[in-house]
């Protein structure tokens, strides 16, 4: 396949970006967008020019490292699958393809295409955890838990935390990834003791992070790699108004 790349070349964050064309002529069809992205950073090596930095790591879906905007939409043109799992099949010969990195005030850009995810860190840290005694493993039907309960705690657990909901929202809002880390923890009975304090600090700190509101666009489930459900949404603000209403939340 012959394309033309017009990707996000930023040296620094404080840099002026621009997208700059590239031509490849020798891309396969069964190589993945990952794949024929490091194909291009070796013609750049060859020539002496600086490759073009991206994150990735598993490459396999699982991840959430990687993340670009590819024609204008996070993750590419194929519903429910990340950047690394996109093949260059889906384009055909001859395209233009622009490439660009998710763009948020609360992702700044450190490099071309890589940007700094550390807000969802501290969203997690806020709050993202259950506090439990050590010792030995507590035995695994020690504490039932319903099926549905189970079932929506894994739903939620699937988010790999890429961001890409963040990056379709016109608002920037973060929503989706804090409800289904919220409803990750909050659906099950281990994670009921500091559920008041958990909503009301990770959105706090969600907030914090310059995110914005949820104004139901629905941009965040159409592009989500994991098909969270804006169901999640509406649960954390249900929590939300039961924490604060709480003797037991900060507020
Ligand atoms: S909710 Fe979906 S799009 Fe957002 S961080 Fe999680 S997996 Fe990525
Ligand atoms: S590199 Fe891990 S999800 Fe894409």
């Amino acid at each position: 396949m012959r394309l033309t790349l017009r990707i996000w070349r930023q040296a620094t964050a404080e840099a002026q970006g621009k997208l700059v064309e590239y031509r490849l002529d020798d891309v396969s069809e069964d190589q993945s967008f990952l794949e024929m992205l490091d194909l291009l950073n070796q013609h750049l090596i060859d020539r002496g020019e600086e490759p073009v930095t991206f994150d990735h790591d598993c490459r396999e879906g699982i991840c959430g490292t990687c993340g670009l905007v590819i024609n204008g939409i996070a993750h590419g043109p194929k519903a429910a699958i990340t950047t690394c799992q996109l093949h260059m099949r889906v384009f055909k010969d001859g395209d233009t393809i622009t490439v660009e990195p998710w763009r948020s005030k609360a992702f700044p850009i450190i490099k071309d295409l890589m940007v700094d995810r550390g807000a969802f860190d501290r969203i997690i840290a806020a709050g993202g955890y259950i506090s439990v005694n050590t010792g030995a493993a507590a035995d695994a039907n020690a504490i039932p838990v319903a099926k549905e309960e189970a079932d929506r705690s894994m739903d939620a657990a699937a988010c790999i935390g890429c961001g890409a909901c963040v990056a379709a929202c016109p608002n920037s809002s973060a929503m989706l990834f804090t409800s289904a880390k919220l409803a990750h923890l909050n659906s099950l009975p281990q994670g009921q003791a500091e559920r008041r304090d958990r909503s009301i600090l990770m959105i706090e700190q969600m907030d914090r992070e310059g995110f914005g509101g949820c104004t139901n666009y629905g941009e965040c489930e159409a592009v989500c790699p994991k098909e969270i459900s804006m169901d999640f949404i509406a649960a954390m603000n249900r929590d939300l108004l039961a924490s604060q209403l709480s003797n037991k939340g900060k507020r």
